[in-house]
């Protein structure tokens, strides 16, 4: 049987970190969904709207040839509702997350990989503003 995988992020001014994620991810399994996180919830988790919005976010997600589904992810305390829904058999994050999802443990596989090293959205955007 198939073996779906799925991932939660912002994915804003999109950069080479995200692809490895998602490739990664994607090689974990055979199907893989993202969870993109609303503009709403990033003004109320960050304090501030992401720099493309959430349309624009989805549309690059989803073009990626590793990325077979995208949805908006509005809330950050629905994430066991999300892994039901999308039939997850493996939650996948990035390392800065490492523990956080253990609980969801009970529904689905629950893994961390490593970030790729010295890129980030934030990083991006201080070093435009610097230049
Ligand atoms: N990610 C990664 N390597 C990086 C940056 C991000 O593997 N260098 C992963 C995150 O761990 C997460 C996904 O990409 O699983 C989406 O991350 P997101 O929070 O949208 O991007 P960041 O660049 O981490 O954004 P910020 O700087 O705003 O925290």
């Amino acid at each position: 049987m198939a073996k779906t995988v799925i991932t939660f992020g912002t994915y804003d001014v999109f950069h080479y970190g995200h692809l490895m994620l998602l490739q990664r991810a994607k090689g974990c399994g055979d199907r893989l969904v993202v969870g993109v996180s609303t503009d709403a919830l990033n003004i109320s988790k960050k304090g501030r709207a992401p720099i493309f919005p959430e349309n624009e976010r989805k549309a690059i997600v989803e073009s990626l040839r590793c990325v077979d589904h995208v949805f908006d992810e509005d809330s950050l305390e629905k994430k066991a509702d999300y892994l039901r829904e999308h039939k997850a058999d493996l939650l996948v994050m990035g390392d800065d997350w490492r523990g956080r999802f253990d609980e969801l443990s009970d529904i689905c596989e629950v893994i961390y990989l490593p970030r790729t090293p010295a890129i980030s959205t934030t990083v991006t955007i201080e070093k435009i503003k610097a230049s």
